[in-house]
């Protein structure tokens, strides 16, 4: 399973099913998605992310945000309410396409296609904020920890981070599974299972790897939180990060 497999998996959302592949709610799927409500809750969430890092005392610059597995854009036209310029990352060409047409904002959002395992396409300490949610759990583990070695690298001295990744699931038989998940193998298998029809394929990051990865490479855990954003059937947590 490398990144094109990933690509081609999300194109097909893309091109099917954009608003439930990225917000995947019960009775949503087949194009039932309400725009303006699907947009809402991206306004919803990105309002809370700003309230909790002001509890934490955190206070990143307004400039420039990196929004990582940015979709159809429901967060990055969200965190243009409170960044100048927010740049929006994927690696699907039809969810980009959507974003672009979608954009309410102007110039302030940009949309990049990114199908590499690093972010070459922007420099060092480039972003005050970077946040990335229900993105690296769909990201094999060895490109994930590439992304969030490259988070702290584009992140301002002084900047923060908040990203949600899954650390193991709940069920015996889905742990087994973990090391196969990212396999030729396993995409083999999907590939006969379900042919040309993408799969919402979940992987997870043990917590002490990321917060391993994170001391590693510059930055300090401020709070790690359990998060239910992932599907229920995964322990996951989301990270808030300061840049050294
Ligand atoms: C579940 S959607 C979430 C979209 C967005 N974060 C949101 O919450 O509205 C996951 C997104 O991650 C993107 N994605 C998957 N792998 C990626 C990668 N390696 N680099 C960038 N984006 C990726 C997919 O194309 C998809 O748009």
């Amino acid at each position: 399973m490398d990144l094109k497999d990933v690509q081609e998996n999300w194109t097909r959302f893309g091109e099917t099913d954009p608003f439930w592949a990225v917000l995947a709610w019960p009775g949503m799927e087949a194009g039932r998605w309400d725009p303006d409500a699907f947009f809402a809750t991206g306004q919803e969430e990105i309002a809370q992310v700003m309230a909790d890092l002001a509890a934490l005392d955190l206070h990143p610059d307004r400039h420039t945000a990196l929004d990582f597995g940015c979709g159809v854009g429901r967060l990055t036209q969200a965190l243009a309410q409170y960044f100048d310029i927010v740049h929006g990352v994927d690696i699907s060409p039809p969810m980009l396409e959507l974003a672009e047409t979608l954009n309410r904002q102007g110039d302030r959002c940009r949309f990049h296609l990114n199908p590499n395992p690093d972010l070459s396409l922007f420099a060092d300490a480039t972003f005050d904020f970077v946040y990335s949610n229900i993105t690296l759990q769909h990201i094999p583990p060895r490109y994930a920890r590439g992304y969030i070695r490259e988070f702290l690298r584009v992140l301002k001295p002084g900047g923060v981070a908040v990203f949600q990744v899954p650390s193991r699931p709940h069920g015996l038989v889905q742990r087994l599974l973990q090391p196969i998940k990212p396999t030729r193998l396993w995409r083999g298998y999907q590939r006969l299972r379900y042919g040309q029809q993408p799969v919402m394929n979940m992987y997870g990051l043990p917590r002490r790897q990321v917060v391993d990865l994170v001391t590693r490479h510059g930055g300090e855990i401020v709070e790690i939180r359990s998060d239910s954003s992932a599907d229920a059937a995964w322990e996951s947590y989301r990270y808030t990060i300061l840049k050294a």
